[in-house]
C-alpha cells in the first residue's frame, strides 16, 4: 500500500518537474531590452524609406484603439469585422464584404471564386499584380491562363485593347476569356473611369466578369474627388487594401454580390485563410479608414514636389507622380541608381530607396523627400564638374540614348 502510494507520489513529481522542464523550453520572451528604443528608430527609419507604403506602421493611437475591440471568432462571428465587412460593402456598393490577410489572398480568392471549370482564360495589363508578383497563383488556384496585354497607350488598357486581346470564340484551341482583371492605381497611375466602363459595359454584354485590383483605389478617391461607390460600380469584384497607403498592419477586404462572397468566405477557409480574433485588426483597418484615410492629398503633393525637384534637376520622369509613387531615370544627368542610393545611405540620417521607383506615404517626412533631391542634385553637380554633359535628344546619339531610358517601362514591386 505505502509502495504504490509512493509509486504514484513519484510519478506526480516526475511529471510536475517533467511539465517544468517542458514549459521552461517553451517559454519566450520576444522583447529585447531595447526594443523601445528599436521601435523608436525603426518608426525614424520609415519617415526617410521610399522602397514601398507596405512598410508602415501602426501609431500608439491607431493600437490603443484596436485594443477596444470585439473578441469574436472570425470563422463563425466576430462582431468589430463585421462591422468593418459591412462599412466596406457600403462605401463600395456591393451587397458583401469579406475581410481576407493580404491582398494576394484577397486577389487569388477572387478569381478562384469568379472561375469554376477551367478551360478559361483571365485578361490583364502585363504589370499587374496579379500576373507578376502573387507567385503564378491564377495557375495555381484556378487553373487559369493569363493573357498579359501591354496597353498600347502604355499607360492603361482601353476597350480597344480588351476587344483585341478577349478571347471569345468557340475554337477548341483557345482558353475562353471569363475575367478582365484591372488594376486602380497601377504603379501609382489613375486609370480612367471613363475606359473602365467602357470596358465593362463590353464585358458584361460578353456574360464575363470585371474584377478590380483596387489595393490603392483609397489614392483614386482621394486625387479624382470620386466617391469609392462610383470606383467599383463597373466591377463585379473589387479588393480593397488596408496595410498599404492607408498605414494599418494587415489585411484586405473583398467585396461583390452575396452570392460571391458566400463562396470566397468558403474558398477563404479552404485555402486556410479563416482567421479567429480578428478583431484588433479590422479596428486598425477602421482607424486607417478614419484617420489616416484624409491624409492622402498631402502624400499626393509631397509626390509631386519630389517629382518637381528631380524635373528640375534634370533626371527622367518615367511615370508621373499621379498619387503617391514616381518612376525616375536619372542617367539622364549622368547618375545611376546605384550611386543614389549608396550617397543617401551614407548620410548622418540614411535614406532607404530602391531603384527606379519612389513611394511617398503617410510616414514620409517633407526633411526625407528634401535630402533625397539634396543627393541626387549633389551627385548632378559632380558629374556635371567631371566632364558629363547631357545628350541632345535631337541628334543621333541623343536618339539612341533617348530610346535606351524612355522606352524602359517602370519596374514595380509591392
Ligand atoms: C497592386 C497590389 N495588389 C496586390 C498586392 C498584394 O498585397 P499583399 O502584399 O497584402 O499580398 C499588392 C502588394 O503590395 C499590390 O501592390
Amino acid at each position: 500500500m505505502l509502495r504504490i502510494a509512493t509509486r504514484t507520489l513519484n510519478r506526480r513529481f516526475t511529471m510536475a518537474s517533467t511539465f517544468a522542464n517542458v514549459a521552461e523550453e517553451v517559454k519566450l520572451d520576444i522583447l529585447s531590452e531595447n526594443h523601445l528604443e528599436d521601435n523608436i528608430a525603426k518608426r525614424k527609419e520609415i519617415t526617410r524609406t521610399f522602397i514601398s507604403d507596405t512598410i508602415t506602421v501602426p501609431t500608439q493611437e491607431m493600437y490603443q484603439y484596436a485594443t477596444l475591440a470585439t473578441l469574436g471568432d472570425d470563422v463563425y462571428f466576430e462582431p468589430s469585422t463585421r462591422a468593418l465587412e459591412n462599412h466596406v460593402a457600403k462605401i463600395t456598393g456591393k451587397e458583401a464584404a469579406l475581410f481576407l490577410p493580404s491582398g494576394t489572398a484577397s486577389n487569388q480568392i477572387a478569381l478562384r471564386s469568379h472561375l469554376a471549370q477551367p478551360p478559361y482564360s483571365i485578361i490583364c495589363d502585363h504589370r499587374a499584380h496579379i500576373h507578376k508578383y502573387e507567385a503564378g497563383g491564377a495557375a495555381f488556384h484556378s487553373g487559369a491562363a493569363v493573357l498579359p496585354i501591354i496597353p498600347a497607350n502604355e499607360h492603361h488598357l482601353t476597350l480597344k485593347d480588351v476587344q483585341s486581346n478577349m478571347i471569345l470564340s468557340t475554337d477548341i484551341h483557345f482558353a475562353p476569356t471569363e475575367v478582365v482583371a484591372l488594376e486602380n492605381t497601377l504603379n501609382g497611375t489613375i486609370f480612367p473611369q471613363d475606359e473602365i466602363i467602357k470596358i465593362s459595359d463590353f464585358v458584361h454584354l460578353q456574360g464575363k466578369k470585371m474584377h478590380l485590383d483596387g489595393a490603392r483605389i483609397w489614392h483614386v478617391a482621394a486625387e479624382t474627388e470620386t466617391s469609392i461607390k462610383k470606383l467599383c460600380e463597373p466591377f463585379d469584384s473589387v479588393s480593397l487594401c488596408f496595410s498599404k497607403g492607408l498605414g494599418a498592419p494587415v489585411g484586405s477586404c473583398l467585396v461583390g454580390s452575396s452570392a460571391f462572397i458566400s463562396r470566397a468566405r468558403h474558398f477563404r477557409k479552404l485555402f486556410g485563410g479563416g482567421m479567429r480574433q480578428t478583431g484588433i485588426l479590422a479596428a486598425c483597418a477602421a482607424y486607417a479608414l478614419t484617420y489616416n484615410f484624409p491624409l492622402l492629398p498631402a502624400v499626393h503633393s509631397l509626390a509631386r514636389k519630389l517629382e518637381a525637384g528631380l524635373e528640375e534637376i534634370g533626371a527622367e520622369i518615367t511615370s508621373r507622380a499621379e498619387t503617391c509613387m514616381i518612376f525616375y531615370d536619372p542617367s539622364s544627368i549622368g547618375v545611376t541608381y546605384d550611386e543614389i542610393g549608396e550617397r543617401a545611405s551614407q548620410l548622418p540620417e540614411p535614406l532607404i530607396l530602391g531603384g527606379s521607383r519612389v513611394v511617398v506615404h503617410i510616414q514620409t517626412s517633407e526633411a526625407a523627400v528634401n535630402d533625397f533631391l539634396s543627393v541626387v542634385r549633389q551627385l548632378s553637380e559632380e558629374k556635371k564638374k567631371s566632364g558629363f554633359v547631357k545628350p541632345d535628344p535631337t541628334s543621333a546619339n541623343g536618339n539612341i540614348y533617348k530610346d535606351v531610358y524612355v522606352r524602359r517601362l517602370p519596374k514595380s514591386t509591392d
